[in-house]
Order: structure tokens, then C-alpha cells, then sequence
């Protein structure tokens, strides 16, 4: 033995030290030594900006039971795997005709006024109160009023709803294991049996609302089945509140953990948009998507063999120096690329709620660092844990 200690190779770990309270020098590193990466868990992942772009977009599954290998289907699928999230072609691209039409830009322009009414009232309450938990007061209700009023669902137990959605996500998660598989068929079927008690109620109260959209696109033409139907309202529910939650309370910690963009933003409510697009890019609220490959498939020369899991790592991939330059881990609001952030995906599977997220994002945070001047941060942020949907889960401000 010649005695030298040999390094250690880099290991994609999100278990490891501080990684929960800043992950990304840590998908740095796996970026930089290995971009495409297999881990001893049973899965890839691949983190470049190039590759993670050109996978969203290649003939890949998401459906988990093309998986083998010990990282496979042991756990079962969330809402009975009917989701278009996790449905492949032929199934997913007419699920996707149907449910893309209610998000329609014409559509989401109705919206604004909406969104902007729901804003005001949450910062009024949120004045009122003087500060307190940014996530219990501002982040989470928010979007929930937005999505509960879009859909037009009807009255639903939403402590419930919420405890069952994290619970499923909870356990959905890479790393999760895979016990709990009662648990997550328990509050999977729990979830779908209120949504579907919510639908049926619907169908004596209809409304000029997605959810009744919805329903005529099942009675006409018989295309989606009652379980579909209540698959899709599930996820659009679930995908309309906890993901936008972390673009608020992420994006407002980014904010004021940089006082001189924070400030700069107050005084050029022009930057909004593109303060969105970059606070996405920076903090994104969904760090991984997950593919199945059904065949052989080469990334930057290395061959990936069929039935692999392989998990694109957005937050990588939004931080790439050789895709953003040598700045690309700063927070710079003006970044004229910031737009070619890949938080919401790519691809066939491409967020179809992008344009509402981002409405909500521009008036909420707009209307919030301009209406309280004084706003500051009274307390350490508590992150949530996740990966799948990474946000903080306490956020104690002042204002
Ligand atoms: C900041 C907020 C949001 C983020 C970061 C986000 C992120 C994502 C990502 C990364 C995907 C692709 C997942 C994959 O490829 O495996 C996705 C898909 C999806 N999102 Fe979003 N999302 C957000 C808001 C919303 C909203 C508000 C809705 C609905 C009202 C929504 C509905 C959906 C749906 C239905 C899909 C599945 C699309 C498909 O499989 O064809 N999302 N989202």
C-alpha cells in the first residue's frame, strides 16, 4: 500500500451536512465530476444544463413500472397513476389536449384581476397581523385561494386535503424507501375519494369554472373516465397550491437575502417579470424530474441501459456556468437569459400551470416588497426537507 488516501468519489447525497439549507454547492460538485452520474442507489442522474434539456425532451417514460433494478416500482403510484404527470403517450398526450385547454394564455389573461383581488386581501391580513410565519400568513393561502377559486371546487375539507397531499408527497420522495406503502395507498385513496365527493357535488352546482370544464369534457365525449377525471383534479389541485407556495417563500428569502436586488426591484417594478423568471432559476421549487428510459440511452457518452430511473437535476442544471456564464450562482434580476430556466420542466411534460405560477408570482411578490417598505426577515428560515418540492416551511418575517 503506498499509503495515499484516495478521494472520495463525488456522490449525489442529499443527506449530507447543510445540504437541506443550501443544496446547490453540493449539485455543483456533482455537476462538475459527475455530470452524468450513476448512483449506487440504483438510478442516474444527470445535471448539465445541455443534457438535462435535451432529456426532458427525448422518447423517455414516466411511468414507474417500466422501471427495474432495486430502485424500481416498490412503491405504488400516487392517484392510482392515472395522473398525466405520470402517464405516457398515447394516454398522456390526450389527457394533456384536454386539461391544457382551461390553461390557455386567453385564459389565464381573465385570471389576473382574479389573482390581484386575492392578493390584496392576503396583504391586508398580512398587515394587520404585522409580520409573523411568511409561509403559514401569505405563501400558503395564497395560492391555495387562487387554485380553490379557478377550479371553482366546491367546500372541502382543506385541513385534510392538506395533511393527505403532503403525506403523499412526503413519501414520494427519492429517498423515501420503500415502506409506508400502506400509508400511501391509504391517503392516496383518501385524496380521491374527496375529490371525488367534490365533483359529484359539482355536478349539481355548475359553474364558468375549470372544474365544470372539466366535467362536460367527460360527459360529451367520453374521454376521460370518472377515475381519470378525478386523477387530473387531484393533480391540478395539489400542483396549483405546493408548488407555488415555495416560488413565494423561496423567492422572498432570495429577496431578502439580497437587499441590493430587493431594493432595486421596489424601485423598477418593470424588472417583475424577468424577477420571476430569475427568482425561479435561483430557488427552483421542483429540484429533480424523473424519466425511465424504455431502451438504451447515450448521454455525453455514457450509455444508460433500458429500465434505468434517470433523474434530471433541474437546480443543477439552472446553475450550469457553462450554459449561464461565470455568475451563475448570483441572484442578478436583470439576467436577460433568466427566462431559459428549466423550473418548470421541458418537453412533452412542461408545466401546464407555468403561466399561472408566474402571474402569481409577479403580482404577489410585486405587491408585497412595495407595499411594506420595512419588510425583513425576524427569525432563521426552516426548510421543508424535500427535494420533489423544496421550499421553506417557516419563514418568520417582520414588517
Ligand atoms: C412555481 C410553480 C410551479 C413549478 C415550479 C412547477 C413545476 C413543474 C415541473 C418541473 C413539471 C414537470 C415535471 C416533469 O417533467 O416530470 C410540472 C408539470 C406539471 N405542472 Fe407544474 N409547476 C408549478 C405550478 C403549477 C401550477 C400552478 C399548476 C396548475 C394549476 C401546475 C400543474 C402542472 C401539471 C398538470 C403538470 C403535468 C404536466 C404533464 O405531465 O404533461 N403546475 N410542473
Amino acid at each position: 500500500m503506498s499509503g495515499a488516501i484516495r478521494p472520495m468519489p463525488v456522490m449525489f447525497n442529499p443527506l449530507s451536512d447543510g445540504f437541506m439549507e443550501d443544496p446547490h454547492p453540493h449539485y455543483a460538485e456533482v455537476r462538475r465530476h459527475a455530470p452524468v452520474h450513476e448512483h449506487p442507489g440504483g438510478f442516474w442522474m444527470v445535471s448539465r444544463y445541455e443534457d438535462v434539456e435535451a432529456l426532458l425532451r427525448a422518447d423517455l417514460s414516466v411511468d414507474k413500472r417500466n422501471a427495474g433494478g432495486s430502485a424500481g416500482p416498490a412503491r405504488p403510484p400516487r392517484l392510482k397513476g392515472l395522473a398525466l404527470i405520470d402517464q405516457d403517450p398515447p394516454h398522456h398526450t390526450r389527457l394533456r389536449k384536454l386539461v391544457s385547454q382551461a390553461f390557455t394564455p386567453r385564459a389565464m389573461n381573465g385570471i389576473e384581476p382574479v389573482v390581484r383581488d386575492l392578493v390584496d386581501k392576503a396583504l391586508d391580513d398580512l398587515g394587520r397581523a404585522g409580520g409573523g410565519d411568511l409561509v403559514d400568513a401569505f405563501a400558503f393561502p395564497l395560492p391555495f385561494a387562487v387554485i380553490t377559486r379557478i377550479l371553482g371546487m366546491p367546500k372541502i375539507d382543506t385541513v385534510r386535503l392538506r395533511e393527505l397531499t403532503s403525506l403523499l408527497i412526503r413519501l414520494g420522495e427519492p429517498g423515501a424507501g420503500s415502506g409506508g406503502k400502506a400509508d400511501i395507498e391509504a391517503a392516496d385513496a383518501e385524496l380521491l375519494e374527496l375529490v371525488s365527493d367534490a365533483i359529484s357535488r359539482k355536478r349539481q352546482d355548475r359553474g364558468d369554472d375549470l372544474l365544470t370544464a372539466l366535467i362536460d369534457a367527460e360527459d360529451g365525449g367520453d374521454r376521460l373516465s370518472h377515475d381519470e377525471l378525478v386523477a387530473q383534479v387531484a393533480m391540478i389541485y395539489v400542483a396549483g397550491y405546493e408548488t407555488t407556495v415555495n416560488l413565494l417563500s423561496g423567492g422572498i428569502l432570495a429577496l431578502l437575502r439580497h437587499p441590493d436586488q430587493l431594493s432595486l426591484l421596489r424601485g423598477a417594478p418593470e424588472l417583475d417579470r424577468n424577477a420571476i423568471e430569475e427568482l425561479l432559476r435561483y430557488e427552483p421549487p421542483v429540484h429533480l424530474a424523473r424519466r425511465i428510459t424504455l431502451r438504451p440511452h447515450r448521454v455525453a457518452g455514457h450509455d444508460i441501459p433500458a429500465g434505468s430511473i434517470v433523474l434530471a437535476s433541474l437546480a443543477g442544471a439552472n446553475r450550469d456556468e457553462e450554459f449561464w456564464g461565470p455568475d451563475a450562482d448570483r441572484l442578478r434580476l436583470d439576467r436577460e437569459n433568466a427566462r431559459r430556466h428549466l423550473s418548470f420542466g421541458g418537453g412533452a411534460h412542461y408545466c401546464v400551470g407555468g403561466a399561472l405560477a408566474r402571474i402569481q408570482g409577479r403580482i404577489a411578490i410585486g405587491e408585497l416588497i412595495r407595499r411594506f417598505p420595512g419588510l425583513e426577515q425576524a427569525g432563521e428560515v426552516r426548510w421543508n426537507g424535500l427535494l420533489s418540492l423544496r421550499g421553506p416551511a417557516h419563514l418568520p418575517i417582520r414588517l
